[in-house]
């Protein structure tokens, strides 16, 4: 038992003092000193042992179980400071190294014609609200009452989620003014900007999905006139004071009389440039009054609240203001293009 215990010393200390890891080192004192461990499977002899004899590899065994103890300990405040030492050397920092440059991005361009719309409406009272572009056909399209066999429902151009096409991506963001008037108290003033969904292949004017923002106004006593007020006013905020302004009727199954608005060639002034293809003027929305239809279908008395709204191209605006003549550019997020901005 001796000799044993004696093994026991050497291997341990030894096993201890080569030990590289807080984990090694607990497993090491399991090994030696836990309950199934050596010591223990020595001490299990002892009844093997005389009287006389026991007393005296008893207190062989506790000083062993103190060194061992001993040892573990002292290797454990070594292996603490190794490992500080270490980590004070692979962390140093070299203050004298050049540093890494951290490049700072800015707003997409087409977000910085959001954000002055956004604030030109702000100011003229006008909530901006937000909506679902998983849309119910109900609302893009029933609500604002465009019939079952208008070609716009057609599954060439909407993109539908399911086979009985009631769950679509919205085409417009025009649902937001059912939406505002289901939910919003009279009067409602809001703008709704969001991204759109059609079926129509990339090219330099068109995309699949592209941004609208939606303008409503429901009060009592609202004519035309308001609706021409206002984006009269926008516009010159945008383009600046004087820009020209033309209003042609158009047709719109939830607007009745229904428009759209032109703006005169900011760059050539109406004489017919590149940037207005000649024409001298350049649309930029569709407008008009809400139709009773749509109001009393949202629960509004048409003899006693009228209204305006109006749905505008983000992308065609930003392109305007940017002089960009592609649209895929604004998708692309090519950096070099975008940091021109
Ligand atoms: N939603 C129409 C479109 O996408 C635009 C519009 C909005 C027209 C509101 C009238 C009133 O073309």
């Amino acid at each position: 038992m001796k000799e044993q215990m004696q093994g026991l010393r050497e291997s341990s200390v030894k096993a201890i003092l080569a030990c590289q890891s807080i984990e090694e080192l607990e497993a090491l004192r399991v090994k030696y000193l836990g309950k199934k461990g050596e010591l223990t499977a020595i001490l299990k002899q002892m009844g093997k042992l005389s009287a006389e004899e026991r007393p005296v590899m008893g207190q062989l065994a506790n000083q062993l179980r103190a060194e061992v103890e001993g040892a573990l300990e002292k290797r454990k405040e070594e292996l603490g400071r190794e490992m500080m030492e270490k980590k004070l050397v692979d962390e140093a920092i070299d203050v004298t190294l050049p540093g890494v440059k951290q490049t700072v991005g800015h707003k997409h361009p087409m977000y910085n014609v959001l954000d002055q719309i956004k604030d030109i409406f702000i100011g003229m009272g006008f909530d901006i609200v937000d909506g679902p572009e998983v849309e119910l056909a109900e609302y893009n399209f029933t609500k604002l009452n465009i019939e079952e066999s208008h070609p716009s429902r057609d599954w060439t151009d909407t993109f539908y989620f399911t086979e009985d096409a009631k769950i679509l991506l919205r085409t417009q963001t025009s649902p937001m003014q059912i939406h505002a008037m289901e939910s919003r108290e009279l009067p409602i003033r809001i703008i709704a900007p969001g991204r759109v969904y059609r079926k129509d292949e990339v090219d330099a004017t068109h995309s699949p999905m592209f941004h609208q923002i939606e303008g409503m106004v429901i009060d009592k006593g609202i004519t035309m006139a308001d609706l021409k007020a206002t984006l009269n006013l926008v516009v010159e905020k945008i383009y600046g004071e004087g820009t020209v302004t033309r209003f042609r009727p158009h047709h719109f199954p939830f607007t009745e009389p229904s428009c759209e608005m032109d703006i005169q060639c900011h760059k050539c002034g109406g004489k017919g440039c590149p940037t207005c293809k000649g024409e001298g003027w350049i649309e930029v929305l569709g407008a008009g009054m809400v139709h009773p239809k749509v109001l009393s279908g949202c629960g509004i008395d048409p003899d006693e609240y009228s209204g305006w709204a109006f749905g505008m191209g983000l992308e065609r605006l930003a392109m305007g203001e940017y002089k960009i003549s592609d649209l895929r550019l604004i998708f692309e997020n090519d950096v070099r293009f975008l940091e021109q901005f």
